[in-house]
């Protein structure tokens, strides 16, 4: 099709593919996140968000069905990358004192990924008559902000006692 031909439909379906297939990897980064996550309240919130994830991934199918297209992922460059950084980070930080706060900022970077995706996908849905896909979407949405608000929270713990730990922090440790 020539680019002229193009339409919001024909990006709206592109971004859903892409969001797809970020969504299906985050579920897996994840679990590996949770598996080397130590801070238990973050462990916690790994996991949580590993199942909220597999249940997104099932709405998207249900607005690949809304549109009355196959669900298919198309490869996210930007998942990719952000996947990437993660387990590069996990090699050069995964034993260190930094382990939890590292792997946090990793997932609020794709949780940050997710919401601009989310944001344009529901808008898009809305502005094409897919009420239902974009109440989906929107629901999809609110919980990518919750989570991220979560990890911001338990950053800020990890981060304090991280330095309590390394005695550079304002707080007397003993
Ligand atoms: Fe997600």
């Amino acid at each position: 099709m020539a680019t002229k031909d193009k339409t919001l439909h024909d990006a709206f379906y592109e971004t859903l593919k892409d969001v797809y297939y970020a969504e299906k990897q985050s579920v897996r980064a994840l679990k590996k996140s949770a598996k080397a996550a130590d801070h238990e309240e973050l462990r916690q919130a790994f996991e949580t968000h590993a199942e909220e994830s597999a249940n997104q991934v099932e709405r998207l199918q249900q607005v690949f069905e809304i549109i009355g297209k196959s669900a298919r992922a198309k490869t996210c460059e930007a998942m990719q990358g952000l996947t990437a950084e993660m387990e590069e980070d996990l090699e050069d930080f995964g034993d260190s004192p930094a382990a939890d706060a590292v792997l946090a900022a990793c997932a609020q970077a794709v949780e940050h990924y997710e919401i601009a995706r989310y944001g344009t996908l529901k808008t898009w849905a809305a502005q094409l008559g897919y009420g239902d896909a974009a109440k989906l979407l929107d629901e999809t949405l609110q919980e990518e902000k919750k989570t991220d608000q979560l990890l911001t929270q338990i950053a800020e713990r990890i981060n304090v006692e991280g330095a309590a730990a390394e005695g550079g922090s304002g707080r007397k440790s003993a």
